[in-house]
C-alpha cells in the first residue's frame, strides 16, 4: 500500500484551507470584486445544437432551452402550433421537429441543475394571448421585469416586445442575461 494518494489529499487540503483563509481575510472591496466577477458567468446556458440556431434564431433570439419548462417546449414545438406560431408559420419537417425536441428536451429548465433556468420552471404563469407558453409570461421573468416602464419596451421602437431579450441583454447569444450587462436602446446601462 503506497501512502501517497494520503499525502496528495493532504496537500490538497492544505491548499484549500490556504484559500480559504485568503478569502475569509479578503477585505470588502475585494469580497465585492469577487461576487461581481462570479454574477459575470453566463448562469443560463446558451443554445449551442445547430439546427436549433438556424431554425428557431432567424426571427428572434434563439431563447436559451433551460428558459422553458419541457411541457412548454412541447406544446410549442406541436406541428398545428408552429403552424400558428405566435401569428407566424413557422411549420418545419417532422424530422427536423424530432431533432428539436430532443434538443429541447434534453436541457429544459425543468431538469436543469442551475438555479436560474429552475426558476424559469416555477409554475402559475398566467394564460397567454395565442394559448401557446411564453417565456415573458413565466411568474420569474414577470417578476424580474416589473420594474421597467413600457416607453422602454413597446414604446421603444428600437425594442417594441420583451420577447426581444438581446434588444438589452447585450450577452444574450452567450447566456449571460446578468443585470450588470443590461443597455436599453435609448436608456443605456441599466442602473438598480
Ligand atoms: C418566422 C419567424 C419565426 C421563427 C422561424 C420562429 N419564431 Fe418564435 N416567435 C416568432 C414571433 C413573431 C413570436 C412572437 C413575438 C412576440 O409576440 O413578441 C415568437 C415567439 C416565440 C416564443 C415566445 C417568446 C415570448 O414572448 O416569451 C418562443 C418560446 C418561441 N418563439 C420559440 C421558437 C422556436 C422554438 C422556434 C423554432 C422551432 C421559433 N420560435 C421559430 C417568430 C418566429
Ligand atoms: C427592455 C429591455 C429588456 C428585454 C427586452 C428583456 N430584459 Fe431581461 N432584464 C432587463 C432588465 C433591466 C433587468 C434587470 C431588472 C432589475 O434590475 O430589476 C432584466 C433582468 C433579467 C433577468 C434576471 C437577471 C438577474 O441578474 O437577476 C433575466 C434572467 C432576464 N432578464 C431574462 C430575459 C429574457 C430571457 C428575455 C427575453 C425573453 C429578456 N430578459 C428581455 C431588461 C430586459
Amino acid at each position: 500500500m503506497s501512502h501517497r494518494p494520503f499525502i496528495a489529499r493532504s496537500a490538497l487540503m492544505g491548499l484549500l484551507l490556504v484559500a480559504t483563509g485568503t478569502a475569509l481575510a479578503a477585505t470588502d472591496d475585494e469580497t465585492r470584486d469577487w461576487r461581481r466577477w462570479l454574477r459575470m458567468f453566463p448562469n443560463i446556458a446558451p443554445a449551442t445544437q445547430p439546427a436549433y440556431l438556424q431554425e428557431c434564431g432567424s426571427c428572434h433570439l434563439a431563447y436559451p432551452p433551460g428558459v422553458l419548462p419541457a411541457a412548454s417546449w412541447s406544446r410549442i414545438l406541436a406541428p398545428e402550433s408552429l403552424a400558428d406560431h405566435y401569428g407566424d408559420d413557422a411549420s418545419l419537417p417532422d424530422a427536423l421537429v424530432a431533432e428539436l425536441r430532443g434538443y429541447l428536451m434534453a436541457n429544459a429548465a425543468d431538469g436543469s441543475a442551475r438555479v436560474r433556468e429552475r426558476a424559469f420552471a416555477v409554475p402559475g404563469a398566467a394564460r397567454s394571448d395565442t394559448g401557446l407558453p411564453r417565456i415573458t409570461e413565466t411568474p420569474y421573468f414577470i417578476r424580474k421585469h416589473r420594474r421597467i416602464p413600457a416607453r422602454l419596451v413597446t414604446d421603444n421602437p428600437e425594442v417594441s416586445r420583451f420577447s426581444q431579450c438581446n434588444r438589452c441583454h447585450i450577452g444574450a447569444d452567450r447566456g449571460v442575461f446578468d443585470e450588470r450587462q443590461i443597455e436599453i436602446p435609448g436608456l443605456g446601462r441599466w442602473k438598480d
